[in-house]
């Protein structure tokens, strides 16, 4: 499942799963989102308070209220309304959501050049094409040395479809089976929301391999300055087997780069 990414094609609207998505993590995340991605980004992101920070692909904005606490001021873009609408109900007046696209930010955008001192992606940027369109508003919406974090599934060993567990009977371990990684993938997902209801959809997400994306950061400007690769917390009661390969295998990437000249 999955075809090869071909050129510019601008992602498609999440307003078709945006019922289910809110259902499933609310305006503050999943238990994922509070556990683990969230606390990771925020830790590479180290925003100072008075600091301004752009969250590309927000959808409902979980991340505000990190942000919030530390003091920042929060702007949100996403081309969901429902899910801009979720977050604006849910959030209130002291965070900016705005619809847009991430891949059209400096053409009629609602903010100005070189106005925020962060940019995030929390899991979104693997959901956005083309890569290189999301890193030039990016690009566009940051001071010059501001910093820019990607928090995103590991595109090494969480690819849809062409990856998953496998058991080895013989060595009493669970291993991580790859089947596609080289090859830049759009890969439709499987359909979310209840059958026979409204609000039941697809969604696409984009698999690119890491040298896609440090290439398309270098040619974008930006400098890597730090890197982190995030296992899900092993559960208490599972095996040993199955604890040392949710260790093993990390579910989340993060990156920091900071905008060069
Ligand atoms: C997995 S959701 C993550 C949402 C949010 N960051 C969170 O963590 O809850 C991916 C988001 O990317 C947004 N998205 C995809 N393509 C986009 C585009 N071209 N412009 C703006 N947002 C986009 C979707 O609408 C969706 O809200």
């Amino acid at each position: 499942m999955g075809r090869k990414t071909k050129g510019p094609s601008s992602s498609r609207s999440w307003d078709a799963v945006a019922n289910w998505y809110i259902g499933w993590a609310g305006a503050e995340g999943s238990r994922h989102h509070r556990e683990l991605a969230i606390p990771a980004a925020m830790r590479l992101l180290a925003l100072r308070p008075g600091e301004r920070l752009l969250d590309i692909g927000c959808g409902a904005g979980a991340l505000a209220p990190s942000v919030l606490a530390a003091g920042a001021r929060y702007s949100g873009i996403d081309n969901s309304p429902k899910l801009i609408a979720h977050g604006r109900r849910h959030h209130g007046s002291e965070v900016r959501l705005v619809v847009a696209d991430a891949t059209k930010l400096a053409s009629g955008s609602a903010f100005r050049r070189e106005e925020f001192d962060a940019v995030s992606f929390l899991l979104s940027l693997q959901d956005i094409n083309p890569l290189e369109a999301a890193l030039a508003s990016a690009r566009w919406a940051l001071r010059r040395g501001g910093r820019l974090v990607i928090l995103m599934t590991h595109p090494c060993f969480r690819i849809p479809r062409q990856s998953g567990w496998g058991w080895d009977e013989a060595r009493g371990l669970r291993y991580r089976r790859i089947d596609r990684y080289l090859t830049p993938l759009d890969i439709p997902m499987q359909e979310y929301g209840r059958k026979g209801r409204r609000g039941r959809g697809t969604t696409r997400s984009y698999h690119r391999p890491l040298q896609s994306y440090v290439s398309a950061l270098a040619a974008a400007g930006f400098v890597v300055d730090a890197l982190n690769e995030i296992p899900a917390p092993a559960l208490p009661e599972e095996t040993r087997a199955l604890r040392l390969s949710s260790e093993e295998f990390p579910l989340f990437l993060a990156v920091r780069a900071m905008k060069s000249c």
